[in-house]
């Protein structure tokens, strides 16, 4: 074991296309559009700037309004805003390099030329969101390791030897979960700098989507039945890894996987699940948190991209309202 790197193994199949005549006219256009639209990190945005000593606004966060929150020093307030920021920050850039292997195996793996081209002018977005979200985290605290939800998610996504679930994992679920992650990030922070990385950031995220949609939209009608099936369960699967689950009344995963960052701000876990048990309406709260980033992330997002690929259908959708994710957050 090294804690520096991790290896996951894919059985994926490598394919030569050797017809060079161009297939999907718009997939062509989304490919002119991604090198038109290429930015660079450290010239664009201007890093000279110093960053807000409070990153969040912690006014929107539910924790401001709990007695554990109001106990901590000036001192510890600051160092949780910042922290918090860097442990969000660091799970972004986490995914910045997931998505920069699986678009690798993509343009190994997809067989068409044209997404191969497309998924190649992601894999460089890709590298320079991981060289943004680091250059910005270093510059404000330091880089927290990876959240076991994400982990889960992504190793999903690259251990499976097939293209097609790597496609819906990466194009429509985690560039989802990235869009609205960003979004709500851009509402908490306080910092124009972290703001303009983000503004930038979600640009190319946007075209990814649309490129996912479009390769995809012909991979699916191509698929036999039983490769349908496994689509349509592999599509539910990643999207279940997401929604934070409730245990005795408390959220897991979600913010609290972040317990690290709390312990360096004098809180332990066990303070944390008192004053949840204590103040039932910040758990509530929370939740309704929860809720809010799930409507942007599966209703606004995720739900109708799956719905347009026909692998949200009559078949599948009582998965999803099961799961609870096919209505409109009531909080939003
Ligand atoms: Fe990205
Ligand atoms: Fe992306």
């Amino acid at each position: 074991m090294n804690n520096d790197r991790t290896e996951v193994h894919s059985n994926l199949d490598s394919v030569f296309h050797w017809d060079y005549a161009v297939k999907f006219p718009q997939l062509d256009r989304l490919y002119e559009n991604a090198k038109r639209d290429q930015w660079n990190v450290s010239t664009t945005i201007n890093w000279d700037r110093p960053i807000e000593r409070e990153v969040l606004d912690m006014t929107m966060m539910p924790m401001f309004q709990t007695d554990l929150y109001r106990s901590l020093s000036d001192e510890n307030k600051l160092a949780l805003n910042r922290k918090f920021a860097a442990w969000r920050l660091s799970q972004f850039l986490h995914g910045e390099q997931g998505a920069l292997m699986v678009c690798g195996q993509l343009v190994d793996a997809v067989p068409d030329l044209d997404a191969k081209m497309n998924a190649a002018a992601q894999v460089f977005d890709e590298a320079r969101h991981v060289e943004g979200f680091r250059k910005y985290i270093t510059k404000l605290d330091r880089i927290y390791p990876i959240d076991p939800t994400l982990d889960r998610l992504l190793r999903a996504i690259m251990e499976h030897d097939r293209w097609e679930p790597k496609y819906v994992g990466m194009q429509i679920v985690a560039e989802g979960l990235a869009i609205a992650a960003f979004r709500f990030m851009q509402r908490e922070t306080k910092d124009d700098l972290l703001k303009e990385l983000l503004e930038y950031i979600m640009k190319d995220e946007s075209r990814h989507v649309g490129f996912g949609m479009l390769a995809l939209r012909d991979a699916v009608r191509k698929l036999n039945g039983k490769e349908k099936k496994d689509l349509e369960e592999f599509s539910f699967l990643a999207c279940d890894m997401m929604v934070t689950k409730v245990e005795n009344g408390v959220p897991r995963d979600g913010f609290l996987s972040g317990n690290q960052v709390f312990e360096e701000c004098g809180i332990s876990m066990k303070d944390i699940e008192d004053e949840m048990h204590r103040n039932p309406a910040w758990a509530e709260a929370e939740s309704n948190l929860d809720r809010q980033f799930n409507s942007f992330l599966f209703v606004d997002t995720i739900i109708p991209c799956l719905r347009q690929l026909d692998l949200l259908n009559a078949h599948t959708e009582p998965w999803y309202k099961q799961l609870g994710v096919m209505e409109m957050a009531s909080a939003a």
